[in-house]
């Protein structure tokens, strides 16, 4: 069989101005690429027969979804929550506001959460403990970028990707200002381009 996610799918030359406010690429496609894959072999060994539900919470996990996706080589179903903030100090103390439900029930089934970073844990821990009431076999936690060193609530994660520095970082899902997910890799922002941002106000 073909690889299933193939590196030179991307247009790396196409990014220009996108590229252009990154000062270091921190993790590159191919990196992304091979712990992706791996973390796919990992799921399709420990959900055979399980008949797994994937969960993402929109937007920053549409990448690592969809490439995960593909890594994977039984059969999965997928779906998707939305939240929102209702302010940063609500936030911080760990409430957020259900944006879209699920549309798939999840009683009995093997469910894995999918995220694309978790810093706080805030956000999962919230979401997970609304899961939980509707009683799935199984409820555990995949995420790409983990920053453990920004947590405040303790969350079990069952397959990781990579930690990521204390950095402003964007790329793979990752934005600033709702720009960026796009980059096929993760990269640090140049200091200009948020101090333009703020100038600009
Ligand atoms: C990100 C991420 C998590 C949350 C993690 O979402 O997808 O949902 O932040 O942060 P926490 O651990 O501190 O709670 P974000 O609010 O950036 O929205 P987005 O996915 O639409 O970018």
């Amino acid at each position: 069989m073909t690889d299933p996610l193939p590196i030179d799918w991307y247009p790396p030359e196409a990014y220009g101005e996108l590229a252009d406010g990154i000062a270091e690429v921190l993790i590159s496609a191919e990196e992304i690429r091979r712990r992706v894959l791996d973390i796919g072999k990992a799921i399709s060994h420990d959900y055979t027969d399980e008949d797994p539900l994937l969960i993402g919470v929109l937007k920053g996990v549409v990448p690592f979804m969809a490439d995960l996706l593909r890594a994977i080589t039984i059969p999965v179903e997928l779906d998707f929550m939305a939240v929102a903030s209702y302010s940063a100090e609500a936030r911080n103390q760990g409430m957020v506001r259900l944006e879209k439900d699920l549309s798939l029930p999840i009683t009995g089934r093997h469910v894995l959460f999918v995220e694309d970073i978790i810093d706080t844990g805030l956000t999962l821990n919230y979401l997970l403990r609304n899961l939980r009431v509707r009683e799935p076999a199984s409820l555990d936690v995949c995420v790409l970028f983990d920053r453990p060193d920004h947590r405040l609530i303790d969350i079990p994660i069952k397959y990781k990707g990579f930690d990521l520095p204390d950095r402003l970082v964007v790329g793979y899902g990752l934005d600033y200002r709702g720009r960026y997910r796009n980059l096929p890799f993760v990269g640090q922002l140049k200091p200009e381009v948020f101090r333009n941002n703020v100038e600009r106000r």
